[in-house]
């Protein structure tokens, strides 16, 4: 069933009186397709449990509108949205058997008994647990009682399941190994499924749209790899990935960008001061390269090995880079290191506002940008992406025609531009 938020907001009075507010989810609108799964990603206090707890009915928002389907469930108390539940916190009662646990919520239903163990029987299957059922919480693994508590959560055939950081509980082997089985179960019961976690690797590797949310404002709503790819924003782009994004501060001026005094590629664009963001993957190590920074040290890591370093450009301690591990690196006489960037994996963002820059389209005009107008393309060739300065200074890569996704902050005109286009035809 899809789940439509409309402009959905939560306020908070202040509890002390002092007057001030706090807006714990601002304007949430989505469309949640049927049948996926959704990973809520965001940093704690972001608003993804208020969010969580609106869809579910146990919370009242201040304004907005949710439907599940075409029904407005709005103003419908929570026990008649048919909504599935797993918390932190998986709360099993301690006193009961799995079994009867499993079986709790449908106690107050008119089903015949029959009836009822078999439901039980066919959600405990499901998440492997069939054989524990007349064992006591406090007799299972955290992983079992975990799976319990998904079974409880899906023993009323929901219409939509929510669970709320449900393995932060867990070892990290046993998380891994439950993420998956969550992501089977889902795929299992093709139940619309809102996942929420404040982890970007967990969120990436399970989900099939995640959206990032930040102090209750959502910033991007895309595939995993399309948010890693394209991140609108700063705060996103450092919030996914790892290690994380390498941040520079810098600059454009005359249609070049520079990091430091280095010129590191054109960049067409107004003048201005910028933070760029090269992802670790993002270095080739080059002694003409564009980029220059002090060689710390290299750790071996199998297959690649981390180069670290740092510059004074850097906003961040140090500077990670990840390359080959037969590459051979040889700091210069001044213990410096020279890298190429690779162009699909830097991001420029205006020093301000912290929103990406975008080389060749003035931001300010994006609306009447071409991509309004013509459908585009979701992939360029490197060929089309601005060349190096001085080409004697080696090309950020070579010219070869490997292809990368088309970075656009106004993806989602782009992409319903193609869309009309398609159905015009
Ligand atoms: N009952 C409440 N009264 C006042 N403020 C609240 C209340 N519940 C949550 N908040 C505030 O709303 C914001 C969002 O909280 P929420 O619990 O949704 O965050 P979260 O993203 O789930 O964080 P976490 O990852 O830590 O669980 C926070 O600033 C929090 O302090
Ligand atoms: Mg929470």
């Amino acid at each position: 069933m899809k789940v439509v938020l409309k402009n959905l907001t939560k306020i908070f009075q202040s509890r002390n009186g002092n007057g001030k507010e706090v807006i714990a989810v601002n304007n949430f609108d989505f469309e949640i397709p049927d049948g996926k799964l959704i990973g809520l990603l965001g940093p704690s206090g972001c608003g993804k449990s208020t969010t969580l707890f609106m869809i579910s009915g146990l919370l009242k928002q201040s304004s907005g509108q949710i439907f599940f389907g075409d029904d407005d469930v709005t103003n419908l108390p929570a026990e008649k949205r048919g909504v599935g539940l797993v918390f932190q916190n998986y709360a099993l009662y301690p006193h009961m058997t799995v079994k009867q646990n499993i079986m709790f919520p449908l106690q107050n239903q008119k089903m015949p008994k029959a009836e009822i163990m078999q439901r039980v029987v066919e959600a405990a299957k499901l998440v492997q647990i069939d054989e524990l059922l007349d064992r006591k919480p406090s007799e299972l693994s955290g992983g079992q009682q975990q799976r319990v508590a998904i079974a409880r959560a899906l023993v009323k055939s929901p219409n939509v399941l929510l669970l709320d950081e449900p393995l932060s509980n867990l070892d990290a082997r046993l998380r891994l190994q439950t993420r998956e089985e969550i992501r089977r179960i889902q795929r299992d019961t093709n139940v619309t499924t809102i996942f929420v976690t404040h982890d970007q690797e967990e969120a990436m590797s399970i989900s099939d749209l995640i959206v990032v949310m930040k102090l209750g404002v959502v910033q991007q709503i895309d595939e995993p790899q399309k948010v890693y790819d394209n991140p609108v924003n700063l705060f996103v782009a450092k919030f996914l990935g790892t290690p994380p994004i390498n941040v520079f501060r810098g600059k454009i001026e005359n249609k070049t960008l520079y990091i430091g005094d280095e010129k590191i590629m054109k960049f067409d664009h107004d003048d201005q001061e910028v933070y760029v963001g090269i992802r670790p993957e993002g270095f080739i190590v080059n002694d003409k390269g564009v980029l220059s920074t002090k060689f710390v040290s290299r750790e071996v890591m199998g297959r690649d090995s981390s180069v670290v370093s740092k510059s004074d450009a850097s906003e961040t301690p140090i500077i990670r880079s990840i390359v080959d591990s037969d590459k051979v690196i040889n700091p210069d006489e001044n213990g410096m290191v020279h890298f190429d960037i690779k162009p699909n994996k830097i991001f420029v963002f205006n020093r301000e506002t912290e929103e990406r820059l975008l080389s060749g389209v003035n931001t300010k005009n994006a609306e009447e940008a071409p991509v309004a107008e013509t459908p585009v393309e979701e992939t360029v060739t490197t060929e089309e992406i601005p060349e190096v300065v001085d080409a004697s200074e080696a090309p950020v890569e070579a010219p070869k025609k490997t292809t990368t996704k088309k970075t656009t902050t106004k993806k989602t005109v782009a992409k319903k531009t193609t869309k009309n286009a398609e159905e015009e035809k």
